[in-house]
């Protein structure tokens, strides 16, 4: 048995259902941004492995940035605060900006990094999210390109984390409710 199974009770999205997804994505922003030069703007550190994956197959010039934030402790719950953990390194201004989130929860993370990238005045900013759980929605925010709506339960892999760990695997499941990797703070 993979050590994986100990700690997650299924899988929801293959990688071969996130790979065809993402390359859909890529062809509709690069449709969407045939006049416009990009600048992708990750945040840290969930969205690294689908941005990585989502540029490659992007066939338009791109710049590429991060900005970190930070919702959650290692828990699954949602401490409703949003500090920057880090800033954008390029400068955005009169730039077309694609935000890349791994997944709209509250909506408080995006509402607030929206807000800051808004404050560099871009020529535009639209949100790329590769999960969305509407369900949970506390805050109204416009997804411009969503991979999957999902239903409420905490997911990790293909980048997303529970406590900074399974990030590396390269599906996305849905976590035990007790995981043994990791312990609960
Ligand atoms: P929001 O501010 O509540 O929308 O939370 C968004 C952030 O919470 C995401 O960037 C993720 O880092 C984290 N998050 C929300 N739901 C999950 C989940 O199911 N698994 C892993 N991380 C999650
Ligand atoms: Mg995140």
């Amino acid at each position: 048995m993979p050590d994986w199974e100990q700690d997650v009770a299924e899988v929801i999205l293959s990688e071969e259902q996130i790979a065809q997804r993402v390359a859909q994505l890529a062809e509709q922003i690069a449709a969407d941004y045939q006049y416009a030069e990009l600048v992708i703007v990750g945040i840290l550190t969930g969205s690294f492995v689908f941005l990585a994956d989502l540029m490659r197959q992007l066939d338009r010039p791109c710049e590429v940035d991060f900005l970190q934030a930070a919702s959650y402790g290692s828990g699954t719950v949602s401490s409703g605060e949003v500090a920057i953990g880090k800033d954008l390194t390029l400068s955005v201004t009169g730039k077309h900006v694609l935000l890349v989130e791994d997944i709209v929860d509250s909506g408080r993370t995006l509402t607030e990094l929206v807000r800051l990238v808004e404050n560099r005045k871009p020529a535009s900013v639209k949100v790329c999210a590769l999960l969305s759980k509407s369900a949970r929605r506390e805050l109204a925010v416009e997804l411009n390109y969503i991979g999957f709506e999902i239903p409420d339960r905490f997911v990790v892999g293909y980048g997303l984390d529970y406590a900074q760990h399974f990030r590396n695997l390269p599906f996305i499941g849905v976590l035990r409710e007790n995981p043994t990797t990791a312990s609960r703070e």
